[in-house]
């Protein structure tokens, strides 16, 4: 199936019981069994949801791995992959990623033992030399919150491999329309699919998706243990989402890069952050595995105080301030206060996220009165 058909058709059959076309929303905490142990493969809903099994195999099929998992959220799906290491395990993560995945390694599992080193992703021999004999696992998101940085998974794979660690792909900011990190060499990809896969900015939650069965079935272990699953009304949700994940993304692209240039050629803003400028530093990589360069961006001010940040920030009208990204409307950000706050600031700024930064989640709203919102905010 080619993908727009995929995301249609991925995981959903007619329910066995009735041939309803889409997959209800099975609102059940057990499964009645006819003797102890006969049962329709259903026990128990933390374990098993026949609405959770649809949107898990359409987490797989869409990222063309075997196995999907979902979670009650984003960092819960974190959390699971964290859970797979022990006392003494090291990970190497990137410099740049979401604050709240920051928050999760420094703050609830440094002190169980787990060491993280934090490196410059862009160019994979930091990675390379920062990796010893307890480096178990490598984290990566790209493209990366805020600063859109660039990974090249292929060759942080290759280095995954060689030293028999797993490379785990935060692929949140691309969504599996523009990029599989598995048919790069990825062991697991790691979605908060709250954002592109929902895409309707109503439902938190999060995904896995791997190839490996005893890998499946360590984090289907730890899904059931430690019980962070999601809700069968948020499966339907994201199960609905998924089905015009290519329609939004195709826009979100279309929208992305005329914003982009926009900015680009404001005499008010310094910097622009997207990845399909050619002379980002990762244009090659995204251009080699992306499909397209996607709606996220940030930018800088030529007056770079957070309180002409802050002007900008409060003076858009279809640009909503919030958190979050990857829904239809779009949303504007400031990352230092807001989604990155957790950060240290000298962390922050020692890797370019500086006070006056603005992230934008461009929707896919009619691009022309976008702009006309965001000229009128940046004066
Ligand atoms: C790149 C990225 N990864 C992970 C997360 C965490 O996901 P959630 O908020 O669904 O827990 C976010 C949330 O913003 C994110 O942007």
């Amino acid at each position: 199936m080619r993908a727009g058909s995929k995301y249609i058709h991925a995981g959903t059959e007619p329910d066995p019981s009735t041939g309803a076309i889409m997959t209800p929303i099975y609102q059940t905490s057990t499964y009645v069994q006819s003797a102890p142990g006969q049962h329709k493969g259903y026990e128990y809903a933390r374990s098993q949801n026949p609405t959770r099994k649809a949107l898990e195999d359409a987490l797989a099929v869409i990222e063309n791995g075997k196995y999907g998992l979902a979670f009650s959220s984003g960092v819960a799906a974190t959390d699971a992959v964290i859970k797979l290491l022990a006392p003494g395990d090291e990970v190497i993560a990137g410099n740049d990623m979401y604050g709240g995945t920051y928050r999760l390694f420094t703050k609830v599992f440094e002190k169980f033992g787990i060491k993280f080193h934090y490196v410059d992703m862009h160019d994979p021999a930091n990675i390379e030399n920062a990796v010893n004999a307890n480096t178990k696992l490598i984290w990566t998101e790209t493209p990366t919150n805020p600063l859109i940085n660039i990974t090249d998974i292929e060759a942080v794979a290759a280095i995954s491999k060689k030293h028999n660690a797993l490379l785990c792909v935060d692929n949140t900011f691309a969504s599996p329309y523009l990029q599989n990190p598995l048919d790069l060499g990825a062991d697991i990809v790691m979605h908060s699919s709250t954002k592109y896969l929902g895409g309707h900015s109503d439902v938190i939650q999060g995904a896995l998706v791997m190839n490996d069965a005893d890998l499946r079935e360590k984090l289907y272990f730890i899904q059931k243990s430690c019980g962070a699953v999601p809700g069968p009304m948020d499966c339907f949700l994201v199960l609905r989402g998924i089905k015009t994940l290519h329609v939004r993304m195709q826009r979100h692209c279309e929208n992305g890069e005329k914003i982009a240039h926009f900015l680009r050629n404001h005499a008010a803003v310094v910097h622009v952050y997207w990845c399909g400028f050619e002379d980002h530093p990762g244009y090659a990589i995204a251009k080699k595995q992306m499909r397209g360069f996607g709606g996220m961006m940030s930018f800088t001010l030529k007056d770079d105080s957070a309180e002409n940040a802050t002007r900008v920030l409060s003076s858009t009208h279809l640009f909503a301030l919030a958190e979050s990204l990857g829904g239809v409307e779009s949303l504007i950000n400031h990352p230092a206060s807001m989604t990155h706050a957790s950060i240290p600031r000298e962390e922050r700024i020692k890797n370019g996220l500086t006070d006056s930064l603005i992230r934008l989640s461009v929707g896919i709203e009619d691009v022309e009165d976008l702009i006309e919102d965001l000229n009128k905010a940046i004066g």
